[in-house]
């Protein structure tokens, strides 16, 4: 494997239900290299979606670590560690989280003016993508006005506006037909090469499954 990128070590994530604990992931690890392309299956409720998001740092784990070149994430604290998210890492979830009173274009840019890029970059590169997308005529479309897929397009555009270096993606086709679903699986093994990603996606599609180079399990909590 290439350098690692993206290390777990032991991770727990337990819940408290009422009086009850409930264990979710029972001790992970993990290693990502550098520009890899892994796919993690399994039943609902295994705690894949959980870990996804303890990996982008969304959420803090129970115990262990998560380390990104070396470096021990949850050692920081929220505003570096949100910093360091803004920076690195890009999301695209099942459904697209668009802010729906802004337009496509305003949604990719985003990312870029919590990060205090100046405002004429941004849009630029913001059009870009949109382009690469090829959105450029939905630019000024609010989310309402766009497709299942125009939004997942626009919310992959606007999860590559800070350049990140992991794009987690959870059940990105999960919402669209199979023709769509097909597309955008497409497009996110063409932006891997581009644009030198790590990808870490969550999937119940056997189709998007098959296209990545390494899958792994997740039963109940644990790898099988
Ligand atoms: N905040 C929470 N409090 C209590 N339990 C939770 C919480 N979040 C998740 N869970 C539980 O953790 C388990 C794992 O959830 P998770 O969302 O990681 O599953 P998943 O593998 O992504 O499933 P799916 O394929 O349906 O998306 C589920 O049983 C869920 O009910
Ligand atoms: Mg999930």
């Amino acid at each position: 494997m290439n350098s690692v990128i993206l290390q777990a070590r032991n991770i727990t994530k337990n819940y408290m239900q009422g009086s009850t604990q409930l264990e979710i992931l029972k001790g992970i690890d993990l290693e990502v290299g550098e520009g890899e392309d892994l796919c993690i299956v399994g039943a609902s409720g295994a705690g894949k979606s959980t870990l996804m998001h303890l990996l982008g740092t969304l959420d803090r784990p129970t115990s262990g670590d998560v380390l990104f070149r070396g470096q021990n994430l949850f050692q920081k604290n929220e505003d570096q560690l949100s910093e360091f998210r803004n920076r690195n890492m890009g999301f695209v979830f099942q459904f697209h989280h668009l802010l729906s009173e802004f337009t496509a274009l305003e949604n990719v840019m985003m990312p870029a003016r919590i990060g205090n890029d100046s405002i004429g970059k941004a849009k630029e590169k913001a059009l870009t993508l949109l382009d690469k997308m090829s959105l450029s005529h939905r630019s000024h479309h609010y989310p309402s006005e766009l497709s299942g897929g125009e939004q997942q397009r626009v919310a992959i555009a606007r999860a590559l506006m800070n350049n990140p270096d992991v794009l987690f993606a959870d059940e990105p086709t999960g919402n669209l037909d199979s023709k769509t679903s097909s597309m955008i699986q497409d497009l996110f093994f063409q932006l891997k090469e581009e644009f030198s990603l790590t990808l870490v996606a969550v999937t119940h599609d056997t189709h998007f499954a098959q296209s990545f180079t390494r899958t792994l399990r997740m039963e109940d909590g644990h790898w099988v």
